[in-house]
């Protein structure tokens, strides 16, 4: 984590905010749990640490809210995403995480009867907008899923398969390319000398990082990592957690994840779901030290989900 851990008073609660106040004398009525309120339907203001209110996020996301059909999936989500900066998004099964990634990049306006409100900026433009072009979008972007989805074509073709429908077809473009999305993904060594063997002969660890790469050629200016590592062994997942520390020295890092320890160690920032609402936001450490909710605490301490 490259945010230092200083201690940081507690941002003050947004007015109405269902929340605990640590120093209350034990004679005011308890405290409803934010959970409870969420459970119930109620608008819940998400609390947001200081240092995670950022003036200019490389992705905005703005009173984000989401309908597949009748079902309501998001509930006005704001949250910003810090430049060349790891942000991870946990809750349990089924809060929205994967719907609210893939809400960046637009793959939910190929799911019939989605619906949403709000908007998500990036780097200022918005990428709701009517005018927005969504392929040109989707160029700006990266995103890996979590099975690893090489393509059937050797490796090289995999990496620059971006670029070449780009339209580029320099040779000399696409072999800088390739190694230095390779190297940037940390496989370099592992198929500089095979570049044009098959992909679905590298192993799952191996595929997971090449689709990595493919996803960083471009030069994305997000990066989307749904669950990256959930269908790899742990070795290659340690790997690939490395990976996405290091990565983030140049790119911006959206990563969903349901493991606490991996948010733990890939992340700068923690974004806590719960039902299609945002509960707390802040720096990784003082989500997993010290929550401002005590819900929050019982989540990451593993006491439900
Ligand atoms: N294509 C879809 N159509 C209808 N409902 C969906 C679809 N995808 C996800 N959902 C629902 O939206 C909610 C959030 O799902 P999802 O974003 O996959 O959660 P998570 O990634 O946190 O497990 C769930 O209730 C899920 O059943
Ligand atoms: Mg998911």
């Amino acid at each position: 984590m490259t945010v230092p851990d200083a201690a940081i008073p507690p941002a003050p609660s947004p007015r109405g905010h269902v929340r605990a106040d640590p120093g209350a004398p034990s004679s005011a009525p308890a405290r409803r749990s934010v959970l409870d309120a969420i459970r119930a339907g109620e608008h819940v203001e998400a609390e947001v640490h200081r240092d995670a209110r950022f003036a200019d996020p490389v992705l905005d996301i703005r009173s984000f809210c989401l309908h597949y059909g009748p079902t309501q999936a998001l509930f006005d989500v704001s949250l910003g995403a810090a430049r060349n900066r790891v942000t991870a998004i946990i809750g349990p099964s089924g809060c929205g995480k994967s719907t609210l990634l893939r809400s960046v990049n637009r793959l939910n306006d190929l799911v019939d009867g989605v619906r949403i409100t709000g908007d998500m900026l990036l780097n200022g433009s918005s990428i709701y907008d009517r005018r927005t072009d969504v392929i040109h979008l989707r160029k700006r972007l990266g995103m890996v899923f979590q099975k690893p989805n090489p393509f059937p074509m050797s490796i090289f073709e995999n990496v620059v398969y971006p670029l070449r429908i780009d339209g580029e077809r320099r040779r000399s473009v696409l072999l800088g390319a390739c190694e230095r999305a390779l190297r940037a993904s940390a496989i370099w060594d592992e198929v500089k000398d095979r570049l044009s063997a098959s992909a679905l002969r590298l192993s799952g660890g191996q595929q997971q990082r090449l689709c990595i790469a493919r996803a960083i050629v471009a030069d994305p200016e997000v990066l989307l990592l749904d669950e990256p590592c959930s269908a790899l062994d742990p070795i290659a997942t340690l790997r690939v957690e490395e990976l996405i520390h290091e990565i983030s020295a140049r790119y911006t890092v959206l990563i969903v994840t349901h493991n606490m320890q991996q948010a733990m160690r890939v992340s700068d920032f923690t974004a806590f779901m719960y039902l299609g609402r945002l509960v707390e936001y802040g720096p990784t450490a003082e989500i997993f030290q010290r929550p401002h909710l005590p819900e929050t605490e019982q989540y990451v301490t593993g006491r439900f989900g």
